[in-house]
């Protein structure tokens, strides 16, 4: 009881709530691939990889993480320098706005070293470019000066491996994806793996998790360790402030009805995009666009964090012409889907 009374000062008087998500992440991340649950088939090419340049004694292939957020990519990449015993550098696509600031990172690194950039698809082009000669050469021609008088001096990299992360693939010029030699591509967790990191979890964090709340909360987290992990901490709160501290399936179901989080595991944002896309616009088809800004979010949030498990769950699809909701998304919120058959009697505009 004692330790769970230091936990709920800590959590109710911590007032970044970013900071405190990232510790809580940090200390939550699997540092092995032995650790890492689910992924069963990326663990096991990835594994084969570090193994045989473990092997030849050699840096292994640039290694490109694709998925949604929250499935891991960071980790992985964090697991990779871990199990090549190598220096990890940390940078992402938005922090690299000019070629310059690719050189410096580059010049920087040792033999071995493992440099992940981050969200890659939003580097600028030019260091795109420079980025290529890097992980094929271990070579850059750094350009001094401007004009007729500026000179390119060639600078020699020890050789290193890229690990790029993106959640949008498809957004990667094909040269920049060709020179990666080895692409993961993540796919969402079972809700039997989700149980497994929930319970990892709460045994991390010293909470009492039943079996029933963690398949409930597993249940509703989207098919993403990082929600998993976000509803259990909501979860272990409301266990601790209105309840006895027990993670039971009435408590988990109590806190997630209080938080929004639905039985599917929609979410505010996900609700909106379907809410809107049905009472709005008639089902569809409309621009991403339209969708976002009707829902009061980024075009990306809605893009990457909604659209996907929307999809997956068959409540949208993406069609040439824009987003279309399926009749499952209507039944969802309880509404009658228009028939092609309807005599318009009962438009909904
Ligand atoms: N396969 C996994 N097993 C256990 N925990 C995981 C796994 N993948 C992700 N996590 C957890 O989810 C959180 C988010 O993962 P992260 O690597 O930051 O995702 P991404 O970089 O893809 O957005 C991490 O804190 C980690 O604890
Ligand atoms: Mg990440």
């Amino acid at each position: 009881m004692d330790a769970l009374e230091g936990e709920r000062l800590e959590s109710l008087t911590t007032a970044d709530a970013d900071g405190d998500e990232r510790a809580v992440e940090a200390a939550l991340r699997p540092r092995t691939l032995d650790e890492v649950v689910g992924q069963q088939r990326v663990r096991e090419q990835l594994g084969l990889v570090l193994e045989a340049a473990r092997m030849r004694g050699r840096a292994p292939d640039h290694v490109l993480l694709s998925g949604p957020p929250g499935l891991g990519k960071t980790t992985l990449a964090m697991i990779i320098a871990h199990e090549m015993g190598s220096a990890l550098r940390l940078t992402s696509g938005p922090a690299i706005t000019h070629a310059g600031d690719l050189a410096a990172i580059l010049s920087g690194l040792n033999e071995g070293d493992v440099l992940f950039i981050d969200e890659i698809h939003r580097m600028s082009r030019p260091a795109e470019e420079m980025l290529y000669m890097a992980m094929e050469d271990f070579r850059v021609d750094v350009v001094i000066g401007k004009g007729p008088g500026a000179t390119a001096i060639p600078l020699e990299i020890p050789p290193f491996t890229l690990v790029g992360a993106t959640t949008r693939a498809g957004l990667l010029p094909g040269p920049l994806r060709d020179r990666f030699g080895f692409t993961a591509q993540l796919e969402f967790y079972e809700a039997s793996d989700l149980d497994l990191i929930v319970r990892r979890s709460a045994g991390l964090l010293g909470a009492e998790l039943e079996h029933e709340g963690a398949a409930e909360i597993a249940s509703r987290s989207r098919g993403t360790p990082r929600i998993a992990n976000r509803l259990l901490r909501r979860v272990r709160d409301y266990a601790q402030v209105r309840a006895s501290g027990v993670l039971t399936r009435e408590v988990a179901e109590a806190a997630l009805e209080l938080y929004e989080v639905d039985a599917l595991g929609l979410d505010r944002l996900d609700r909106g995009v379907i809410d809107v896309l049905c009472r709005r616009f008639g089902g569809g088809p409309v621009g991403v666009s339209t969708l976002a800004v009707a829902v009061g979010e980024e075009r990306e949030t809605v893009e990457e964090v909604a659209e996907p498990f929307l999809v997956r769950l068959g409540f949208l699809a993406r069609t040439p012409r824009g987003r279309i909701a399926t009749p499952a998304a209507w039944e969802h919120l309880g509404l009658v889907a228009p028939t092609p058959t309807d005599d318009g009697l009962f438009d909904l505009d």
